[in-house]
């Protein structure tokens, strides 16, 4: 009998092995991480395309029990830093717990010393006030990772970022993204030609705004636009092109005036208004002009995919959920149940200079979350995104969240899938072939979560084919974790 490389117990009749289930997968991808790990090799099978060469730099939440109790949400756990160094067809390991300010005070006081999106360490009116003179907003920085001329920075959906040393993962210092009551998002785009990074952000005090604003590596920055709302909506991303940014607004609205003093932790605050639709605007890089809004039928967004200009048409997609119910969904003792949260659909919003209203247009009946396309066709036209879904057994269960890397092609609405029964897939992070030049020449690099060994690998897949090409595995589970990014050798 042959057996693969990475070969598991047989199927049960529910087509997951045992101790691969989505509820093995929630026992070990939501549990706490506490090994910290220097820079182990990697035990591999397959094989390595010789040409890939960097770092993968990731990061998510990785610790939820404290001391006193535990944080509220996914989003809220103590970020952890994890690098994949990719050399000479190898591959080494390094994880850390991210020691700025959030990670230090827990450490030191075994509790939670911030405010964190869905958990608040403030209980008493009182402290709430105290507060106010310090607002106490976290740099927990477990979404996202990007880099500011030479600082790679770890970053939540707050103004404090983390500034880390890509090689030992060991955190450097804190850095201000924004002013104190600015909220900018964890999705920032890049300027390539001047090195920028683009951010957008919630400006609260007095007269609420959406900001679009270029921050140089040097330091400083330029405010492109600023557009008035009375209730921001909740951001978490935007799209670019090579002349717009565009903001879209979810109607999960809140009042700036109540956030300080409602005493609820951050998303708490925020309502489910539908009735007032979401609205598009497009704002002119150069200039500052601001064009639009467009409005559009309710919907609730976590991730653009990719925004492009065709003539006086902009093109728009994300990925969209019919309401904002997946906030909740997310929530950390929700996702130890194993419930599976709504995952969005790819939907096109194409904004014409006679119109007011969009209407969108699904473009793939398979849901996906966690976008990634190739970066050259950013800001351009494109045809495949990949991404992550859930797998749904033949009996039509709801099966696992997070368990599929998925490739859509948009031409023809079309999902291709990779699945290793018991097996549970991370982000796929699209790497381009040096000289590779169509669109998914490349390959994808995803964090795999299984439960059936206590164990997590790197996984390389062919972007054209899905096909397996290397997998390496990691002696500990990875929590589930958000976004990462590579960064060539
Ligand atoms: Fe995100």
């Amino acid at each position: 009998m042959s057996t693969t490389p990475h070969a598991h117990p047989a199927p049960s009749p529910t087509g997951y092995p045992v101790g691969g289930t989505p509820r093995d997968a929630a026992d070990v991808g939501f549990r706490d991480l506490t090994d910290e790990l220097t820079d182990v090799g990697l035990e591999l099978t397959g094989t390595i395309p010789a040409w890939l060469s960097g770092s993968l730099l990731r990061t998510g939440p990785a610790r939820w029990d404290l001391t006193e109790g535990s944080v509220n949400h996914w989003f809220d756990g103590l970020a952890m830093l994890h690098r994949f160094a990719i050399a000479d067809g190898g591959v080494r390991y390094a994880n850390q717990l991210l020691r700025g300010k959030a990670g230090r005070a827990y450490e030191q006081t075994g509790r939670i010393g911030y405010r964190e999106f869905a958990t608040d360490p403030c209980r008493t009116r009182f402290q709430r006030i105290a507060s106010l003179f310090d607002p106490g907003l976290t740099d927990n920085g477990a979404v996202n990772v990007g880099r500011l001329g030479e600082r790679w920075l770890a970053m939540t959906e707050t103004p404090l970022a983390v500034v880390f040393d890509p090689e030992t993962l060991d955190s450097l210092g804190v850095e201000r993204r924004a002013g104190k009551l600015s909220l900018p998002n964890a999705h920032p785009h890049y300027d390539h030609a001047t090195g920028d990074m683009l951010d957008l952000r919630i400006a609260m005090g007095p007269r609420p705004r959406y900001e679009v604003v270029a921050r140089h590596p040097a330091g400083g920055e330029r405010v492109i636009a600023k557009i008035p709302v009375r209730r921001p909506g909740y951001q978490h991303s935007f799209g670019l092109t090579g002349r717009y940014a565009i903001v879209t607004e979810s109607p999960l609205v809140f009042d700036p005036k109540r956030l300080a003093v409602s005493g609820r932790p951050f998303i708490e605050n925020f309502r489910w208004r539908p009735e007032q639709g979401s609205r598009l605007w497009a704002i002119d890089r150069a200039s500052g002009d601001v064009r639009g809004p467009w409005t559009a039928p309710a919907m609730f967004c976590f991730h653009h995919v990719n925004a492009f200009e065709d003539g006086d048409a902009l093109t728009v997609d994300l990925l969209a959920y019919d309401d904002a119910s997946v906030v909740q969904a997310l929530a950390i003792d929700r996702l130890r149940e194993a419930a599976t949260p709504p995952v969005p659909t790819l939907r096109r919003y194409v904004l014409t200079a006679g119109s007011t209203a969009v209407e969108p247009r699904q473009l793939a009946a398979t849901p996906f979350e966690l976008p990634r396309i190739n970066g050259r066709h950013q800001g351009r036209p494109y045809n495949v995104v990949f991404g992550t879904g859930s797998h749904h057994g033949e009996d039509g269960a709801a099966g696992g969240f997070l368990e599929t890397v998925t490739k859509t092609t948009i031409d023809d609405g079309r999902t291709a899938v990779w699945r290793d029964p018991g097996a549970f897939a991370g982000e796929p992070i699209f790497v381009r072939r040096p000289d590779g030049a169509d669109e998914d020449d490349g390959v994808l690099l995803t964090v795999v979560l299984e439960p059936a060994r206590e164990s997590s690998s790197l996984v390389v897949l062919d972007a054209r084919d899905l096909g397996e090409l290397a997998r390496a595995r990691v002696p500990h589970p990875i929590p589930f974790g958000f976004h990462g990014q590579f960064a060539r050798a």
